[in-house]
């Protein structure tokens, strides 16, 4: 790579049949929200901004966006409230920061940041979160900034057919407008440091307490800078028992495999073991980029060495 373009970014969000992308106009929402959130990645590393900075600001904006399973769209638990995780890690010296089960915050993965960075801890989980979060002059949002309309029909859907339900879900018999939600920034900068950030709302109709993969450092989210960064979405007990992203990651230091021979190995490993469901992006430390996924579609883009912004289901 030259010194032009020598960064590579991906995000990602969301996994699933995604049958409510039925349509022209829907399909363009997405995927013009993935390339702005990258672009904004690319503005933040053109300027001299890290991969954690980008990676920071690049799920914020996810998280700000009502179509996506995290932050102010999160998706309701059984007891119809918002349950939000978190994760940020940083691939120079593998520091973390994650947050789980919090609510009334517009962008858990800022706060993962300060776990990260304000605290001797890597996780703190609902209440602790909630009152580092204010010690941190984080400001809390009122409820009703979470709760749209379409999350609330899908809470009654889920209750309606007792079960959970995964954002963008492509189970047989799950077809309508379901999603395995979360969303993830991963990114390479010019200094050679890969980040990575995953946030979700989780599980429609979840039970009070549950917390997914995306907050757990080797499941959800992994940075490191001998080998590569990942975020994953999906099913999050499945990446939690084959702690997929940290398998991508041991594939490249062991095998010296690239992204992409790691990422298919990984989503092998993935349903071969677990018969997991979701997806992952990762950027290999030579900017490499790589996604794969064992629902039918995930939505994701990425600026591979600096190119163009890339978006596809
Ligand atoms: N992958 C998101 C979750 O299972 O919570």
């Amino acid at each position: 790579m030259s010194a032009a373009n020598n960064y590579s970014i991906m995000v990602h969000g969301g996994a699933g049949a995604l049958d409510n992308v039925k349509d022209d106009k829907t399909a363009f929402r997405y995927l013009e929200s993935i390339r702005q959130v990258l672009e904004h990645g690319r503005n933040v590393i053109t300027l001299g901004g890290s991969a954690l900075q980008a990676v920071e600001a690049c799920a914020s904006l996810l998280e700000d966006d009502p179509v996506f399973n995290a932050g102010c769209g999160s998706v309701l638990n059984e007891d119809g409230k918002v349950e939000m995780d978190a994760a940020i890690m940083d691939g120079r010296d593998l520091s973390a920061g994650a947050v789980a089960a919090v609510d009334n915050i517009a962008n858990p993965v800022q706060l993962a940041r300060l776990v990260m960075s304000k605290s001797e801890h890597v996780m703190l989980i609902s209440e602790g979160a909630m009152r580092f979060a204010e010690h941190c002059g984080m400001s809390r949002v009122p409820e009703d900034y979470f709760y749209t309309p379409d999350r609330i029909e899908q809470l009654h859907q889920a209750r309606l057919q007792h079960k959970i339900m995964l954002d963008h879900d492509d189970t047989e018999e799950d077809t309508e407008d379901q999603k395995y939600g979360t969303i993830g920034a991963i990114a390479l900068d010019p200094a050679g440091n890969l980040a990575a950030a995953t946030s979700t709302g989780g599980i429609v109709n979840k039970r009070m307490g549950r917390v997914g993969d995306s907050p757990i450092v080797g499941a959800g989210v992994y940075a490191d800078n001998e080998t590569c960064a990942v975020s994953a979405t999906g099913f999050g007990e499945d990446f939690m028992r084959s702690v997929i992203s940290k398998t991508i990651s041991d594939f490249i230091w062991m095998k010296e495999m690239n992204a992409r021979q790691a990422t298919d190995a990984g989503i092998d490993y993935l349903v071969r073991k677990v018969n997991g469901r979701g997806g992952v992006i990762v950027i290999d430390k030579a900017g490499n980029c790589a996604s794969g996924f064992s629902t039918k579609k995930m939505i994701h883009g990425w600026i591979e060495k600096g190119g163009e912004s890339v978006c596809r289901f």
